[in-house]
């Protein structure tokens, strides 16, 4: 596992939107797998000014959506593929034949979530996955528990979780309480894994993951396992 170290969100977000950007020059077709949050903005915003100096070419790459709300109806712009249009896919030239996201709008969600693990076996997998990191250790919405969910799956949202999306809606009312989410064993099957992390009121979790036990309480703890994990952390590594 590699750490970078960065000075402020801006350092840590050219970082990875470097890392990003040598991934698809190194294989213009590449399969990304990206997450939504606060975290990745920056990464995103960085990409988009890349992409307008004609420093990056998204036309062959594919994109895989981490997770998605249930119930939570497309173009909805609480939607994780809305927010992903809004700051990376309708700024740059990637096909929109080339993204693909779990619908959290099907009717039947176990077959939903089969379908989109077939995807990503047929795309051949993820070459690098963007991760960042939930207060409660978890990554994507992989909440902590007593077993690591291996494939893609509908969650029930935690409490914690809940609480820190709600600033996105209306009220806590307004959260949904589940999601679709790509799973430990699709997320651990990526290539590489970039993870990033902002902010010191994530030093505590980002330890616990890093060095603490493997443990499906601290979901984001399995990373240790993967041969090919990068951390870009800014203020949240207080060692
Ligand atoms: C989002 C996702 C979540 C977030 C995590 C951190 O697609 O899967 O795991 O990455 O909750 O969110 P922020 O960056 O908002 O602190």
């Amino acid at each position: 596992m590699k750490i970078i170290r960065a000075r402020d969100y801006r350092d840590m977000s050219r970082k990875a939107a470097n890392i990003i950007s040598a991934q698809v020059i190194l294989r213009p077709n590449c399969v990304l797998g990206l997450c939504s949050g606060e975290t990745p903005i920056g990464t995103y915003q960085q990409l988009v000014e890349w992409y307008d100096k004609d420093d990056i070419d998204f036309s062959a790459v594919k994109v895989v959506c981490l997770d998605e709300y249930v119930g939570v109806p497309a173009g909805d712009p609480h939607t994780f593929r809305y927010f992903l249009g809004s700051c990376l896919f309708d700024c740059v030239n990637l096909p929109s034949g080339n993204i693909f996201y779990p619908d959290g709008m099907a009717q039947d969600l176990q077959a939903e979530c089969d379908r989109y693990d077939h995807i990503i076996e047929d795309l051949g997998g993820i070459d690098l996955q963007l991760l960042g990191l939930g207060y409660n250790g978890h990554i994507g919405f992989n909440e902590p528990g007593s077993a690591f969910e291996k494939t893609t799956h509908c969650v029930r949202l935690a409490e914690g979780t809940r609480r820190a999306n709600a600033r996105y809606f209306d009220s806590m009312h307004d959260v949904p309480t589940q999601a679709l989410t790509l799973g430990i064993k699709s997320i651990m099957q990526a290539k590489k894994i970039l993870l990033i992390v902002s902010g010191e009121d994530k030093s505590y979790v980002l330890e616990q993951a890093l060095f603490g036990p493997v443990t499906p309480r601290v979901p984001a703890s399995i990373l240790q396992l993967h041969p090919d994990v990068t951390v870009v952390e800014h203020d949240a590594l207080r060692l």
